[in-house]
């Protein structure tokens, strides 16, 4: 008799990424200059102040606040909401995969775009949800006509990606809330605006304007990317006060540890540092994107802290492969397709180093 339920037992375990360790073992690569782009993490340290934040929180013997009191009247005094606004988890995937079993269950679907993060597949498979994966646009953009088509009476959470990892695409303000005003009542949506921060098309609008009064939906926000707190692990969501009262209901307690509130609060109300690390990123992304199309490969125009492009011969494991043997670690994924974090000036050009080599051998 298998002890697992179906749908869990047909998933393979999600890697975040090869560790180095594996690739110094294997390649005999000096550890210190491996380049790591793997999961779209900052390649600058946290903000400012953090560092001090976190050597001074020294009640680790106590739990956590589980209100998160102090960095939600602090954050939702920059976002200009309540703080009954604002709901933080142990980053923005728990929040995935919270508001997905709080909603869903065995008999219910969950709708999303493919490719796009991959958690949502495991947040529906976790919550019992059948999975309605929809095709992106021939632009690699979400498709939200196809989206709002892909909504039934089973349909309970719709997730819109905005920007889409891992293409890097937008919708805009307007579009995403043309969608938003499609979708029956029934149906959460959650938009997750993890690399918001990085798009400066000014088309572009986040929809927690739109949560903040509306029941049905929830926009997510992270402090993994543009804060640089990955290793931390903290997100947020917005959204109406009643509904994060009932989704608050499937997390669990204490999610949010005392050294990732002192560091968020602690990033906060440096604008002038935030946009300084935007800036670098765009700098940064142009380079990248410049130096693939120069090289004549397909890529993807970004608004995120990504590019995704195709390499010759379809084979994105074996590029990647011959990438790693360079020290450069990049994600292959299907279709011969990869997806590169931009870096520091210095990991971008190692990367365009790499690429030449790959794609002289
Ligand atoms: C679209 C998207 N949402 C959420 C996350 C994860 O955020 P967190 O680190 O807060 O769990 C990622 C991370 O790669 C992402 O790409």
């Amino acid at each position: 008799m298998p002890i697992l339920r179906p749908e869990i037992d047909a998933l393979v375990s999600y890697e975040v990424g090869r560790p180095i360790e594996d690739v110094v073992r294997q390649y005999g690569v000096d550890p210190a200059t491996v380049v790591k782009l793997t999961a779209n993490e900052s390649p600058f340290g946290p903000f400012p102040g953090v560092a001090e934040a976190i050597a001074a929180e020294a009640s680790l013997q106590r739990y956590p606040d589980n209100q998160v009191w102090n960095l939600g009247g602090r954050l939702a005094e920059e976002l200009g909401v309540a703080p009954g606004n604002l709901l933080f988890a142990n980053g923005s995937t728990a929040h995935i995969a919270d508001f997905a079993s709080a909603v869903g269950g065995p008999g219910t679907r969950i709708v999303y775009a493919w490719p796009s993060f991959i958690m949502y597949r495991y947040a529906a498979a976790w919550a019992g949800s059948e999975a309605v994966e929809v095709p992106l646009d021939p632009e690699f953009r979400v498709d939200l006509a196809a989206m709002a088509d892909a909504i039934d009476d089973a349909t309970r959470l719709v997730i819109i990606c905005n920007p889409n990892n891992p293409t890097g695409t937008i919708r805009s303000g307007d579009e995403v809330e043309d969608f938003i005003s499609s979708v029956p009542d029934h149906v959460l949506v959650l938009v997750d605006e993890a690399y918001a921060e990085f798009v400066q098309d000014p088309s572009y609008r986040s929809m927690s304007r739109i949560a903040v009064d509306q029941p049905n939906v929830v926009t997510l926000h992270t402090f993994s990317k543009i804060y640089s707190l990955a290793g931390l692990r903290i997100g947020y969501a917005i959204g109406h006060p009643d509904t994060l009262t009932g989704l608050r209901k499937a997390q669990q307690p204490l999610t949010v540890n005392r050294l990732a509130q002192a560091a968020a609060l602690a990033s906060l109300g440096q604008p002038d540092e935030l946009a300084r690390r935007v800036e670098a990123n765009a700098a940064g992304r142009h380079y990248v994107a410049g130096a693939i199309e120069e090289r004549g490969l397909a890529h993807v125009p970004s608004h995120t802290n990504f590019v995704f492009f195709k390499m010759p011969g379809g084979d994105s494991q074996a590029s990647g492969e011959a990438m790693t043997r360079q020290g450069v670690l990049i994600r292959p994924m299907a279709g011969g397709w990869m997806r590169v974090t931009i870096g520091t000036d210095d990991e971008n050009r190692r990367f365009v180093e790499a690429l030449d080599a790959v794609l002289g051998d």
